[in-house]
């Protein structure tokens, strides 16, 4: 009887250590992520984010009136890329202007909205163009 007492003192005991591990690994996970947010806000984009850029653009309908050196439909992202620097205030007016869509800047021909396309996967796509060089 005395074993199973502690035997099932020692199970409980196990079963906080546990847990407090755990409460200290999310703790730590949610720590990297408001570091990764502060990084992605700065110029610099890390190379993953580019690559999820470039693939989110061939996702959505990007391509078909954007090539990457000629002009189609819209200009080409080389030449939006050389109008607008990489800073941080271009990725959000970019951002914005694609999510509401416009006209008057490259032509009369206008681009659609695109309101159902996540701000986050936007931005991504706008710092891959403003990285082509
Ligand atoms: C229906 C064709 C079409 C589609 C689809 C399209 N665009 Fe455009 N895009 C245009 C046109 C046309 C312009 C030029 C608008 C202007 O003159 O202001 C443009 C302009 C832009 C600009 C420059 C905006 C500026 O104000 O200088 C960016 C960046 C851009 N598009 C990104 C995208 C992204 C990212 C997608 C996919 C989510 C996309 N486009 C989908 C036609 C399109």
């Amino acid at each position: 009887m005395k074993r199973i007492t502690i035997l099932t003192a020692f199970i409980i005991a196990m079963f906080a250590v546990n847990t407090f591990a755990q409460t200290v690994v999310k703790k730590t996970t949610s720590k990297t992520t408001v570091v990764k947010k502060t990084t992605s806000s700065s110029t610099k984009v890390s190379a993953v984010a580019l690559e999820q850029g470039k693939q989110l653009l061939s996702k959505n309908d990007c391509l078909s009136c954007h090539k990457m050196d000629v002009k189609i439909v819209g200009p080409a992202y080389k030449d939006v890329a050389k109008k607008y620097p990489a800073t941080a205030a271009n990725y959000e007016l970019l951002t914005q202007k694609v999510i509401a869509g416009g006209s008057g800047n490259w032509g009369d021909v206008p681009m659609s909205a695109h309101p159902s396309v996540p701000p986050a996967d936007v931005k991504k796509m706008v710092q891959y163009i403003l990285s082509i060089k």
